[in-house]
């Protein structure tokens, strides 16, 4: 006995021994902290891809007892990246999103962490009793109207109007969505390459093809496609269906449990950072990338907006870029051994603003005593199949117009009910845009009295979605990791938080092997 013990403990020395000489790296330290010395992780961004790479480095290390130390680097002064709030009437207790809004029951990673955070969600609200909830303008008609009370899907006309299309749609909706989240299980993941685990789980079938394709093939009619799928790709990802592939289409209308996070998406993202213990340096550009002799790499930084080069320098073991990596500005020395393509993005133009004004039923051809749809998406009307520029928007001139809710403006004595608008359009609204649909079409000027508060952004929303087979390497060297080539095949918060997780995964088995 007492010799087998003797023998098993000299062959576990031995063992450790030669995995000290082998690595070079697990030397003895302070007790309190762990036998090795912890892995340095820099993450670039603390949007959805880096806020989750840095929660499931930490879930799969401590699990596995492995020490590490993360630090996010984020260029704007906020957690969240795309998603973020915007205070209404410049009030932070009254945050409207101004980014992604919206995330579905089928999006794991988001609902799990919103249950984990204890983060209150709500569903869409309908705001009134009477009049429709939403309707598909063409910049001429409603071609589809859904009244209060009802659901999408869950109306006779539409059966009557689009014949078996609307059931033919879910259906090849679910099973899309189906292939797709065998990329949250093994054996499948965590997945080296996009392309091939698009490829293995048949889902290339739809990303090949543009989504007016993708539904003729699986007998989809023509009227259906561009009265509704329409509606939902251009309010999704401001495109129509003869330009973004299958898969995106079908992913617009993944629409169940669609719900957000109360005050904001971005707290999903900033408790990950929580969980995670990293340490977040907010207004924190990432300039210079150096990997050096040793495998390491040197990153530099600099202070937002400030003209002096590097703040500082700090060495880590691995790097995780995680946002589109042709917006960071980040010089490389040496370029990694692949450097991703650069991809034409949507510039979207986000325009919030609160008036008492109603929308006008005249501007959307409606007779006046008619409430206008609280959401109005639009589609190409027939014969306009590209839709004219800017950026195939067509006819109707704007992707939507959501009314998000009432809102009351109590600046200064004042204390009017008044509406929130969101509006998503490829150019700026003007003064003769506005006041036709509010109605005021004789005014020559808008002021506060009809518009009280706007807010403006134009976005890098998401790329153009156009057809492909293949997507970026996650690896661009050793050691280097990139989490936005996902975008290309799926752009929501929902598929970068599952790329930051696959990454996340695929370090950690790294460092065991
Ligand atoms: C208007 C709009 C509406 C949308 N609607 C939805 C929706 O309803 N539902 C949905 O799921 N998705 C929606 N999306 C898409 C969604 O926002 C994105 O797919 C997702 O948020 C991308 O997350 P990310 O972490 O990959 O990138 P990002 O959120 O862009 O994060 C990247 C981060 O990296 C930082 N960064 C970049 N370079 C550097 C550098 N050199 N140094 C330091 N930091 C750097 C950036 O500041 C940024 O914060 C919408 C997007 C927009 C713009
Ligand atoms: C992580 O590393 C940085 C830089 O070496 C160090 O300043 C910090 O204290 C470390 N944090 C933890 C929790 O070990
Ligand atoms: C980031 O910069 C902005 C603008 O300069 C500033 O208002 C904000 O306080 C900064 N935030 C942090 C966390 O440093
Ligand atoms: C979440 O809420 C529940 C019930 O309100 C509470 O018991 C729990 O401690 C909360 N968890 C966190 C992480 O705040
Ligand atoms: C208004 O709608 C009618 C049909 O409902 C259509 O014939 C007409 O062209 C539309 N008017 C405008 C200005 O688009
Ligand atoms: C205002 O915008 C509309 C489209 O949104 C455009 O047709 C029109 O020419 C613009 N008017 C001015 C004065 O720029």
């Amino acid at each position: 006995m007492k010799t087998q013990t003797i023998i098993a403990t000299v062959l576990c020395l031995a063992h450790s021994q030669s995995v000290l000489a082998a690595t070079d790296q697990l030397v003895l330290e302070d007790a309190t902290v762990g036998f090795k010395t912890p892995k340095h992780v820099a993450v670039v961004g603390a949007g959805s891809a880096g806020s989750s790479t840095a929660y499931f480095l930490r879930k799969y290390s401590q699990e596995r007892g492995i020490s590490l130390n993360i630090t996010v680097y984020e260029r704007d002064g906020h957690i969240g990246g795309r998603s973020t709030t915007v205070g209404v009437y410049g009030d932070e207790q009254n945050p409207v999103e101004l980014g992604a809004s919206i995330f579905v029951e089928v999006n794991h990673n988001l609902v799990d962490a919103a249950k984990e955070f204890n983060l209150s969600t709500s569903g869409i609200r309908e705001l009134r009793s009477k009049g429709p909830v939403l309707g598909v303008w063409n910049g001429r008609d409603f071609v589809y109207i859904q009244s209060a009370g009802g659901s999408w899907w869950d109306t006779a006309k539409l059966f009557w109007k689009y014949g078996l299309a609307p059931l033919k749609t879910v259906n090849l909706m679910k099973a899309t969505v189906g292939k797709f989240l065998k990329m949250y299980e093994e054996p499948y993941f965590p997945w080296k390459s996009l392309s091939q685990v698009a490829y293995d789980l048949g889902l290339t079938a739809a990303t090949a093809s543009t989504g007016e394709q993708f539904l003729e093939q699986n007998g989809i009619g023509k009227l259906f496609a561009q009265d509704i799928v329409q509606a939902s790709t251009r309010v999704n990802y401001a495109q129509n269906l003869p330009l973004l592939h299958g898969l995106e289409a079908m992913v617009c209308m993944a629409t169940d449990g669609a719900q957000a996070i109360d005050g904001g998406n971005w707290q999903i993202f900033s408790n990950m950072l929580s969980a995670a213990q990293a340490t977040v340096h907010l207004n924190r550009t990432v300039s210079r990338l150096a990997k050096l002799n040793n495998n390491k790499y040197s990153i530099s930084t600099k202070k937002q907006g400030s003209k002096t080069e590097a703040l500082d320098q700090q060495i880590f073991d691995e790097v995780v870029l995680a946002g589109p990596l042709q917006y960071s500005d980040i010089d490389f020395d040496p370029k990694p051994r692949h450097l991703p393509d650069s991809i034409p993005y949507v510039q979207l133009h986000v325009t919030l603003f609160t008036s008492k004004h109603a929308l006008s039923p005249r501007a959307f051809n409606l007779s006046s005593e008619k409430l206008v749809p609280q959401v109005v998406l639009t589609t190409l009307p027939p014969g306009e199949h590209h839709g004219s520029s800017p950026e195939g928007v067509g006819l109707p001139g704007f992707f939507s117009i959501s009314l998000l809710r009432p809102s009351m403006d109590t600046r200064e004595g004042r204390g009017e009910l008044e509406y929130l608008y969101k509006v998503f359009s490829p150019a700026p609204l003007n003064d003769t845009f506005l006041a036709n649909i509010l109605g005021l079409a004789e005014k020559a000027t808008i002021d506060k009295e009809d518009i009280s508060w706007q807010y403006r952004k134009v976005w890098n929303s998401y790329p153009y979605e156009y057809p492909r087979v293949t997507f970026e390497e996650l690896q661009l060297d050793e050691g280097l990791w990139y989490t936005a080539g996902i975008e290309s095949f799926i752009s929501t918060m929902e598929t970068s938080s599952l790329m930051g997780k696959n990454i996340a995964r695929l370090m950690v088995d790294g460092w065991e092997s």
